[in-house]
């Protein structure tokens, strides 16, 4: 099965895309969870993912906490979408098993200087600090990385936190701009994407009607950060982002998308943090990033339906 470090600020979406990522262990190995200041703050980023890993019964797997801001900027939050705690919804207890003690970029760098080349994947759910701070701390990691499969960016859907940026890109500019351009193999998972597998009510049903302690927090938890994002698209659901990495890694046939070059927007007030991706080939720019396009919706829920049913 493919070894993965999840990179997360959960968040709501980011707790689905965990707990899908510990429901596929034939498939998906976690070696471990490493929290990033994005949604919340990183104490509550690190309380969460431990709540996540103790709600699916994985208590093995470790949560360590990387940075705690972006590399230059004021760290921005999103406690309109997620709640104060970064995770409001459902009634979760506080974590029992305890943070470990190293640095999560340190644990990034020494997991994949020590591990084969090409046998590890960065799934990265937040902001791109943790992964930056590790590049620029031991850039032999970079040729050593299977691949990095990131939910951020946008194209047509553009902007979710300004009109022109999504918000993982946008609360760290200067991170996404490293490590779009550190030449390891990159896949990402676009608003374009996330917006097209809408958590209807028909589909949160499904999933709380699975009857187990997840699903009901599943069900709790889109519940909550849904009627910020109702309000605001209008539409039936809402859009389902972080997931959408796992399920990638999962059934790569339910995405479309193609090779091109990805560049980051870090000088405009206007357009900070916009994702600019050369579709069409119109430069010469490298290839450095796999933008995917769309999503198969039925397919990929009826994929986290099956998965989040095989937790307690
Ligand atoms: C991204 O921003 C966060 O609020 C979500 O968890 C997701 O990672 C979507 O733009
Ligand atoms: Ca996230």
């Amino acid at each position: 099965s493919r070894k993965i470090i999840i990179d997360t600020d959960p968040g709501q979406d980011d707790a689905v895309a965990i707990l899908l990522a510990l429901a596929s262990p034939a498939e998906i190995d976690v070696l471990g969870i490493v929290a990033v200041a994005g949604n919340v703050g990183l104490h509550h980023n690190a309380d969460n993912a431990r709540k996540v890993v103790e709600l699916s019964g994985r208590t093995d797997i470790p949560v360590y906490a990387g940075c705690a801001r972006p590399l230059r900027r004021q760290l921005v939050t999103a406690e309109h979408v997620h709640g104060d705690t970064g995770l409001n919804g459902p009634d979760l207890p506080d974590p029992a098993i305890p943070l470990q003690p190293r640095h999560g970029v340190d644990y990034i760098v020494e997991t994949l200087m020590q591990a084969e080349p090409g046998t590890i994947t960065l799934c990265t759910l937040g902001p791109l600090t943790n992964i930056a701070m590790a590049l620029v701390k031991e850039p032999r990691i970079a040729g050593r990385i299977q691949e990095i499969v990131m939910m951020g960016g946008a194209y047509f859907e553009v902007g979710n936190i300004t009109p022109a940026a999504e918000f993982n890109i946008y609360v760290d500019p200067e991170a996404a701009d490293i490590v779009l351009r550190c030449g390891a193999p990159i896949t990402m998972l676009p608003l374009d994407v996330t917006h097209m597998v809408q958590s209807t009510p028909a589909r949160l049903d499904a999933i709380r009607a699975l009857g187990n302690r997840t699903g009901a927090a599943v069900h709790a938890m889109l519940t909550f950060s849904e009627s910020f994002d109702l309000k605001k698209y209008g539409w039936e659901g809402a859009p389902l982002h972080d997931p959408t990495v796992i399920a990638y890694l999962l059934r790569p046939e339910l995405f479309e998308g193609r090779l091109c070059n990805v560049e980051i927007e870090t000088a405009s007030e206007l357009t900070l943090g916009m994702t600019v991706a050369d579709y069409w080939h119109v430069t010469d720019r490298p290839r450095n990033a796999t933008f995917l396009r769309s999503a198969d919706a039925e397919g990929f829920y009826a994929l986290l339906t099956e998965r989040l049913a095989l937790l307690p």
